[in-house]
């Protein structure tokens, strides 16, 4: 067992490679799966647990080491720069102030993501992550934890869920999930207000979770410098920062659960959680919405409730079929047959920066969709069908007389009980197929070519 490892209750995990549960011999506190042999880590106490186990630190150490090396060079190059003789007194202030606040930082960083975690620093490699993959959100610590400006974005952004939460939520009993928690910040200010038996935090961004664990469950704080690149005229300019949290529970906290791992392989098991919130989430995920809605149903528990907020800001290389409207994504949740309760949409400013003079202000969509309580899949005829569009829902039994004497139709063909969707019969033809083939739209075309052919006008 792994001592002092930050589990959370482990009847709501599963092996993130073969879903396995914690009886078919997923061991959360061993860190392994022997059902499928994947053994995983964990970074300062928090379980990494990633479909691909331990190659999942390869590919951080191997993203981290770039990181540490341009911030060197960074430091390196501003004091070469400070040497030379025609700066004028303010920026070479300005020069020194900021090598300082780098250093604060990289310090900082080195001690908490590299000293106290135990990772090591790799050379880029085929594994390495986006550059940007560490360096993108790193804002939301500021945001989060110091900026007085976070503190009244925070507070909005957690009373639009309050809004849309349920009362009463089971006197408390309940699970929460927290999609892609951040900097931790609105999942620790709503576990506080609701006060649930579990909060799971997941984000695949380690070093957010590590300092959403210092602050929140360790109540540390830790000194970053704010040297983002928009020194604006007037402004306050270049500061360090105390990031501490403000509302300190070392109670609350044990039963606020940090996890490291990626959405579209969620080490989490079905029917677990009361209550799932998807904050700021369902549009970068890397998944398309579909997938995403699905995956939220097979968590929640009969009865349960989902609550996303956030603009629909899809990225590259989200293709354009996939950036689904407010209108299609509420039509995905009908056919899951969710049902959606309450919606508004707020223009709110996102992420204002005491030193930055610009304002970003984005659309929030926020809305509550229910998860029915006898959880009985109503299956209504639609064209195209709706467990063709959701495709974890089941596909209806059918007989066939003749069926084209192909394995892989007649596999399929096999699997189609009432009982077992689209994504399932993927999940057990996919062995036979390169890890490329995208299993489910070869599914989808079998059934549509030769088991439910379009009905012919
Ligand atoms: C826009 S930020 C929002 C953070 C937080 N919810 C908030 O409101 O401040 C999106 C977060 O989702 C995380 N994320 C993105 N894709 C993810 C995935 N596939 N699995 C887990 N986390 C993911 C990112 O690391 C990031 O912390």
């Amino acid at each position: 067992m792994y001592k002092d490892l930050i589990s959370p209750p482990d009847l709501l995990m599963c092996c993130p490679a073969c879903k396995a549960s914690v009886y078919e011999g997923f061991e959360l506190g061993n860190l392994q799966c022997s059902r499928c042999n994947t053994d995983f880590f964990s970074i300062d106490n928090i379980p990494c647990l990633f479909a691909n186990g331990k190659q999942q630190k390869h590919a951080w150490e191997s993203t981290l080491g770039p990181m540490f090396d341009q911030w060197r060079t960074t430091i390196e190059q501003n004091t070469q720069d400070l040497k030379r003789r025609d700066l004028i007194s303010a920026l070479r202030g300005r020069l020194a102030t900021m090598i300082q606040l780098d250093k604060t930082t990289y310090n900082t960083f080195q001690d908490l993501i590299v000293n106290k975690t135990g990772l090591t620093m790799r050379p880029a490699d085929q594994n390495s992550l986006d550059s940007e993959f560490f360096s993108g959100y790193q804002s939301l610590l500021f945001r989060d934890w110091c900026w007085e400006e976070g503190r009244q974005e925070n507070n909005d952004a957690l009373q639009r869920l309050l809004a849309n939460i349920e009362e009463p939520l089971n006197n408390g009993e309940i699970n929460v999930l927290i999609l892609g928690s951040g900097a931790g910040r609105l999942g620790w200010d709503l576990h506080c207000t609701l006060k649930p038996q579990a909060t799971v935090a997941l984000d695949y961004n380690p070093i957010l979770s590590i300092f959403a664990k210092r602050l929140i469950r360790d109540g540390e704080s830790v000194r970053l410098g704010d040297t983002r690149p928009y020194p604006q005229s007037g402004q306050i300019g270049l500061q360090d920062y105390e990031l501490k949290c403000s509302n300190p529970d070392k109670d609350l906290a044990k039963s606020w659960y940090p996890l490291a791992a990626d959405v579209t392989s969620a080490p989490l098991n079905k029917n677990s959680f009361d209550l799932i919130i998807s904050p700021w989430f369902v549009d970068v995920c890397g998944q398309e919405m579909r997938d995403t809605i699905a995956q939220i149903d097979t968590w929640l528990k009969p009865g349960g409730q989902w609550v996303n907020s956030g603009p629909l800001l899809y990225m590259d290389p989200m293709p354009y079929v996939l950036r689904y409207t407010f209108e299609e994504i509420k039509e995905f949740i009908a056919l899951s047959g969710m049902e959606f309760q309450d919606e508004r949409h707020d223009l709110v400013t996102y992420l204002k920066a005491p030193n930055d003079n610009r304002i970003t202000q984005e659309e929030v969509w926020t809305f509550s969709v229910r998860k029915p309580k006898d959880n009985q899949y109503k299956g209504e005829h639609h064209e195209p069908p709706d467990w063709m569009v959701m495709t974890h829902i089941p596909v209806p039994e059918i007989k066939l007389e003749e069926l084209p004497d192909h394995p892989i139709i007649i596999e399929t063909y096999k699997n189609i009980n009432g009982k077992n969707s689209i994504n399932y019969i993927a999940s057990v033809i996919e062995d036979t197929f390169s890890p490329e083939c995208d299993c489910v739209e070869l599914v989808i075309g079998l059934i549509d070519e030769y088991i439910f052919p379009r009905e012919k006008n």
